[in-house]
């Protein structure tokens, strides 16, 4: 249980990934500050972060059953708490869909948008009235840079991106007004079982019902590209719960919070020119003109931010 003075965190989807880096910082807290209910849908895939969280488990860390698509499943984990107390909620939980619109199933669809979104507001609706009841919380949603930018051949998850974005900067003019924060984390790339699951259900479908000449597009210039893009800008889960947990501390956190440098000016983009066109053009010469100047260009760009470079000048002693 909690003690004196420490936060009440909640974090959904703690069974891998950004989820289980943010849950294990929190808990390993030096200073003890938090005390991290991880929650995942199915306890029986909770030995990584068992493991990953060391003595910190049972001590400032606990765990509980909670599936974001389940109504039932919301309440019950949210009423067994003490007074049903959270002081931040983490909306980790996500799954993600890649591939050519035509060749993925309605239901492939929606079950984006039931987790994404809908298992997102349905933790803010459980969570929230006592938040403001308090006048105290803050609410941290773990997006996506595609939830600020469209990325090709992932239309249905970056769109349910942009609808959880839309739904949080309308929430949070209201909750300010509850002294309660709204926080939205943007990371690029992550090493995470994301990747893994893409390449493997890319790998399986067949995407039947997509013409040949749009598949040839998806599998000779998409995952190419999007294979060396994690390979050269993606960053650990480590660096998100990082940055996360620096969101937590700030005396006035930001509303938006790009993980990776990098993307700054790829979101840029958009914001200087509001015909869109610049944006749209961009992407397409990115993807079908500059194929193998892409692949240089992650290295180099990967190589000038690792701050190897800086390090090796000479210091003006
Ligand atoms: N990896 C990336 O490149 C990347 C980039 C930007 C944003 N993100 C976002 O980061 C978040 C975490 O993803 P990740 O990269 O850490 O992927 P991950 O390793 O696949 O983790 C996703 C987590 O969400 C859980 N989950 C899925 N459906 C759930 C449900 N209905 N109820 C509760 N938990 C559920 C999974 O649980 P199970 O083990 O039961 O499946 C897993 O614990 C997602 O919102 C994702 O959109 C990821």
């Amino acid at each position: 249980m909690a003690t004196e003075g420490q936060k009440v965190v909640l974090i959904t989807g703690c069974s891998s990934g950004i989820g289980l880096g943010i849950a294990v910082m929190l808990a390993r807290d030096e200073m003890k500050r938090y005390y991290v209910i991880a929650t995942m849908r199915d306890l029986k895939r909770k030995d990584k972060l068992v493991e990953a969280a060391g003595d910190a488990y049972g001590r400032t860390l606990s765990l509980l059953t909670l599936d974001v698509c389940s109504d039932e499943s919301v309440k019950q984990c949210v009423d067994s708490i003490k007074d049903r107390h959270i002081d931040i909620l983490i909306n980790n939980a996500g799954v993600g869909l890649v591939g050519p619109v035509e060749g993925l199933s309605m239901e492939d669809m929606k079950q984006v948008f039931e987790t994404n979104f809908f298992g997102a507001v349905r933790m803010i609706k459980e969570v929230m009235p006592d938040m403001k009841r308090r006048r105290s919380g803050h609410i941290i949603v773990i997006s996506s840079v595609m939830g600020l930018q469209g990325v090709t051949f992932n239309d249905v998850y970056s769109a349910s991106k942009f609808a959880i974005e839309g739904f949080c900067e309308s929430l949070a003019i209201q909750l300010l007004k509850f002294n309660v924060t709204l926080s939205m984390i943007e990371p690029g790339p992550v090493h995470t079982e994301f990747e893994m699951k893409m390449i493997a259900d890319v790998s399986k479908k067949e995407f039947a019902g997509t013409d040949a000449e749009t598949l040839q597009h998806f599998r000779t210039y998409y995952l190419p590209s999007a294979v060396n893009i994690f390979q050269g800008l993606g960053q650990r889960p480590k660096d998100i719960a990082k940055v996360t947990k620096k969101v937590i501390e700030s005396p006035r956190p930001q509303f938006h919070n790009l993980t990776n440098p990098l993307y700054t000016p790829i979101v840029a983009l958009k914001y200087a020119d509001e015909t869109g066109n610049l944006s749209v053009h961009t992407f397409y010469h990115m993807l079908y003109n500059l194929g193998g100047v892409m692949d240089v260009s992650v290295r180099l760009m990967k190589c000038l931010t690792c701050g190897c470079l800086r390090r090796q000048t000479i210091s003006p002693v």
